[in-house]
């Protein structure tokens, strides 16, 4: 029997930092290795310009980014199809056929797209394509048959909104697509902060920490990271709720017996800021030095990371080809077969 798909990705719009890390590409590296599924990881970078369509160079040189993260942290391209979605265009007619299944009233509720809506100040200036974007994303899904999608936590309305449009083609077509199921990251890794405490890292925040950080750079945030304000002196009683440095070492620490007894300590007075920051420094140099390597190596080796891109799209197109096929004959406009 064939196996089930996984299916995921990323904006292009900047380098990955380490909260894409723990909240999907880890989990996507997993579903590769335990070799369940068959895996695919599309760049989106025609959703990337729905925000970005005057700085198309942002995007472009975005690509490279990400692909240098998705290999680094162990993605493997003979293992994993890597393709981009712009050099799918079959992708664009499945989402003008799905957008005669969606309202615009549904697209304006959509509460991942109502909040980004207002981060990017949009208000009565919405770009057509931007609030169409989780349309798009369905083409993204069905096109492959998808049924597993690791994603973050507010993709969650992506995909509640896909297994709308699936169910609605299904139910007026026929059934041939597919309804996917999210899978989202356990607790800790959900939302990790950004080193500021304060909201999700990204990028326009500046408190994220990048995978292609240097060890010296991943020091210095971690040494600037927000922790309890009321813990002043290091025989105070210190909070862990709301406190980045305890949040992030519940993401990445594998020593949990270590980690609950600092947090004892740590709350009834007794162990400073310093000494956990120097421990969650070590954990996360553990982490990212051999990603670090791998990018820095991937990094002069542009014509390779083109290759492996044009050949994961290739691949790709011919899945997305055949699903489109599927999709003219049922809606029955396969008039010269
Ligand atoms: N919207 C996703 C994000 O911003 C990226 C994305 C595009 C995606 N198409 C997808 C994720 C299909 C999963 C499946 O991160």
């Amino acid at each position: 029997m064939a196996k089930k798909i996984m299916l995921s990705g990323d904006r292009p719009t900047g380098k990955l930092h380490i909260g894409h890390y723990v909240g999907s590409l880890r989990g996507r590296y997993a579903i590769q290795e335990e070799g369940k599924y068959e895996s695919f990881i599309m760049i989106a970078d025609q959703q990337a310009l729905t925000d970005n369509a005057r700085n198309p160079e942002k995007i472009r040189k975005s690509l490279l980014e990400v692909t240098m993260d998705y290999l680094a942290v162990g993605i493997d391209p003979a293992k994993t199809t890597i393709f981009v979605q712009s050099q799918i265009p079959e992708l664009n007619e499945l989402t003008m056929h799905y957008l005669n299944l969606v309202t615009v009233a549904r697209l304006e509720r959509n509460p991942t797209i109502k909040e980004e809506i207002k981060l990017r100040g949009f208000s009565e200036s919405i770009p057509a394509g931007f609030l169409i974007y989780p349309v798009s994303q369905t083409a993204d899904i069905t096109a492959f048959k998808a049924e597993l999608i690791p994603v973050g936590e507010d993709q969650l309305p992506m995909i509640e909104q896909t297994r709308e449009i699936v169910r609605s083609f299904n139910n007026t077509y026929g059934s041939i697509l597919v309804e996917p199921q999210a899978k989202i990251p356990e607790d800790a890794c959900k939302r990790l902060p950004g080193i500021d405490g304060k909201a999700k890292m990204s990028k326009s925040l500046g408190n994220a920490i990048y995978l292609a950080d240097s060890a010296d750079t991943i020091k210095e945030k971690v040494m600037q990271m927000y922790t309890d304000p009321d813990h002043i002196k290091v025989s105070d009683p210190g909070k862990i709720a709301g406190n980045t440095v305890f949040t992030y070492l519940d993401a990445f620490g594998k020593d949990k017996e270590y980690i609950a007894e600092l947090k004892l300590q740590y709350q009834k007075g007794g162990l400073g800021d310093v000494k956990v920051k120097r421990y969650l420094n070590e954990v996360l140099q553990a982490e990212f030095a051999p990603i670090r390597e791998r990018r820095e190596k991937l990094a002069n080796n542009k014509d390779y990371l083109y290759q492996v891109l044009q050949e994961g799209s290739r691949k790709a197109e011919a899945i997305a080809a055949k699903t489109l096929t599927e999709v003219r004959a049922a809606i029955g406009l396969n008039y010269f077969d």
